[in-house]
């Protein structure tokens, strides 16, 4: 049984032999988080539908990335992403469950199709649950592992997503939880990263450097935490904590990177005209 020491000394590569996935790793923080990994030490495994992007990274990057086509939402390819990490590698450490989309804008529930949430809870929630259960399969003899999720400040503040999204994304946390409760016996720690606006591939925005970079200045104009701006990279370093020894006793965590956003509440400030 390893024990919490009061040692800091931690290895400058922080994945250094850890084998990890990444779904949704073609784009945005998935694509960020295996550059991150993958710098820290990791053999990661990139899964994704866009090919193209997902195949381009593992070449950039060497022999310790590959890239496999996954439908997260599709049992056959998540079962196949996983079983082909155990025949490569031998184990799995990281399972980073990523993998999301958007509907539609902020609107009415009356407006809402179901189709939109169908499509959202296949991808977003289906796929989660999806990645969880095959790394748990393997995770569980290993005695060890680590499950990721990306949701969202979604769940800690309402009113700034569509319903659909934030279903899905409620769902997430709810599953980490009851996951957490389940897998710690197994030393298998659960958790999530729940990012705040930011500008990816989301939403399929063909943006050039001048237009992501006046959304990104609306974005944190509209955030609490002046002076900064989020990236892909903010929230890969939050994904790469949770994935690390550094963060050995954690499980059962939503850890919001949003700058405060979802704590503060500015009416009161803006009243009394406090800044
Ligand atoms: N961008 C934001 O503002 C924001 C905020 C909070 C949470 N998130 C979440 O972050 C995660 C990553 O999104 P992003 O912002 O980097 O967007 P992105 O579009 O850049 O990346 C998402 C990736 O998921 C892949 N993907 C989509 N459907 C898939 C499927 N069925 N199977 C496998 N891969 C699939 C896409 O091809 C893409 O590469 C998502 O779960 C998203 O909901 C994003």
């Amino acid at each position: 049984m390893s024990t919490v020491t009061s040692s800091f000394a931690y290895p400058s590569k922080r994945l250094e032999g850890k084998v990890a996935i990444v779904t949704g790793g073609a784009s945005g923080i998935g694509a960020s988080t295996v550059r991150l990994f993958w710098e820290n030490g990791a053999k990661v495994i990139i899964a994704d539908i866009q090919d193209d992007l997902g195949q381009d990274i593992a070449n950039k990057l060497g022999q310790d990335v590959c890239y496999i086509h996954c439908d997260v939402s599709n049992e056959d390819d998540v079962q196949n992403l996983v079983d082909t990490t155990i025949s490569k590698h031998g184990r799995l450490d990281v399972m980073y469950d990523n993998a999301g989309i958007l509907d539609r804008h902020l609107g009415s529930i009356l407006d809402t199709q179901k189709s939109d949430l169908d499509r959202l809870i296949g991808v977003n929630l289906v796929g989660s649950f999806l990645g969880a259960k095959h790394a748990a399969r393997v995770m569980i003899p290993q005695k060890k592992g680590c499950i990721l999720f990306t949701a969202s400040c979604c769940t800690s503040i309402a009113g700034i997503s569509t319903h659909s999204y934030a279903v899905t994304k409620y769902g997430i946390w709810g599953l980490a939880r009851n996951l957490a409760a389940e897998l710690w016996q197994y030393g298998i720690r659960v958790n999530c990263v729940s990012p705040y606006g930011l500008i990816t591939g989301m939403g399929q925005q063909r943006l050039t450097s001048e237009e992501v970079e006046a959304a990104e200045a609306s974005l944190s104009e509209m955030g609490n935490l002046k002076g900064e701006v989020l990236k892909p990279e903010g929230v890969a370093r939050a994904a790469l904590y949770l994935a690390s020894d550094e963060a050995s006793y954690v499980s059962g965590l939503n850890l919001v990177v949003d700058g405060g956003f979802s704590v503060v509440n500015p009416t009161m400030i803006k009243a009394f005209n406090m800044h």
